[in-house]
């Protein structure tokens, strides 16, 4: 069944296993997270439940958290992001395998001028890695995953080269809202292409508790329950959008989100928690799409 849904932060205590993991990710990784991020990636661990050898693309998948337990649990990702993104580093590639799947040039090569990389790269790059090498090496390694991540770089809105219906399912996190209502209507038909018949299409977004408004500090729209029915080509759905003032003031009310606010929120007045004071402006919402 198709779903709009106000998150709740309940969901970290329905599925606790995948809390952990999540964190496992973040702290082995030491990937990226907004202030909501665990309970949207619970929420769709729980919905997407993956399997070993699912092909899945996560759209606007950035250098985030979902992307590597998806590979951890064995499913082949196609990563895609307007962004290009850089080599990740070793502690990635202890991980699962990946690779870039546009073959840029140079991709994973260290600088080929001389033998040894100048100084400023040791002291920017390697030091770092070697580092982290050497406390992989003497404390317990990652494990080794079947799974495995593939980057591309493309405009969700033109995914050129992604054969149509070639992929089990698409998820997103926290992405979408990135775009205009009218790109995301755009968007969302692109990804639904990609999309094999059977197949579902699971992704957050932020949400509002009345009209669209934009989200300054985020640079994301807050979208009505409308918009993203609209958006998503919604026609039939469950919704539990009646509840959003209570599903807000649960989000206020919770002091495992509240007293795990990553540092960077600490660090200035624009980033949607100025200076770290708990403040949520939005819902996150989950929506599922079944393509017939
Ligand atoms: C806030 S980041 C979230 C990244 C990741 N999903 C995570 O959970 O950390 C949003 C990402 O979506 C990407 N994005 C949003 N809209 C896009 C579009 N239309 N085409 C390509 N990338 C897009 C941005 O480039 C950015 O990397």
């Amino acid at each position: 069944m198709n779903q709009i849904q106000v998150l709740s932060p309940s969901v970290l205590d329905e599925v606790p296993e995948r809390l952990a993991e999540m964190r496992d990710v973040v702290d082995t990784l030491r990937t990226p997270r907004g202030w909501h991020y665990y309970i949207d990636l619970c929420w769709l661990a729980r919905e997407l439940a993956p399997t070993p050898g699912l092909s899945v693309l996560d759209a606007g998948a950035g250098n985030g958290v979902l992307q590597w337990w998806l590979a951890q649990t064995g499913v082949d990702v196609l990563s895609v992001d307007g962004q290009r993104r850089a080599h990740p580093g070793l502690r990635f590639e202890q991980w699962c395998a990946h690779r870039d799947g546009d073959n840029t040039p140079g991709y994973r090569r260290l600088p080929a001028r001389s033998y040894l990389p100048p100084l400023r790269f040791w002291r920017r790059h390697a030091w770092h890695e070697t580092a982290r090498a050497l406390r992989s090496t003497l404390g317990p390694l990652p494990p080794q995953y079947s799974g495995s991540v593939t980057f591309l770089t493309r405009s969700l809105a033109e995914l050129s080269g992604i054969a149509s219906e070639s992929l089990d399912a698409i998820v997103s996190i926290s992405a979408l809202e990135h775009n205009d209502p009218e790109v995301l209507a755009v968007v969302v038909r692109e990804l639904e292409r990609v999309l094999k018949p059977g197949g579902c299409m699971i992704a957050t977004v932020s949400g509002s508790r009345g009209e669209d408004w934009y989200h300054e500090p985020s640079h994301g729209w807050c979208f009505s329950e409308k918009t993203i029915a609209e958006c998503f080509g919604l026609e039939s759905y469950e919704s539990n959008f009646a509840e959003v003032e209570t599903r807000f003031d649960e989000l206020v009310a919770c002091t495992f989100l509240r007293d795990d606010l990553p540092p960077f929120y600490f660090k200035g007045a624009d980033n949607g928690m100025p200076w770290g004071e708990w403040d949520p402006q939005y819902v996150p919402v989950g929506v599922v799409k079944r393509k017939p």
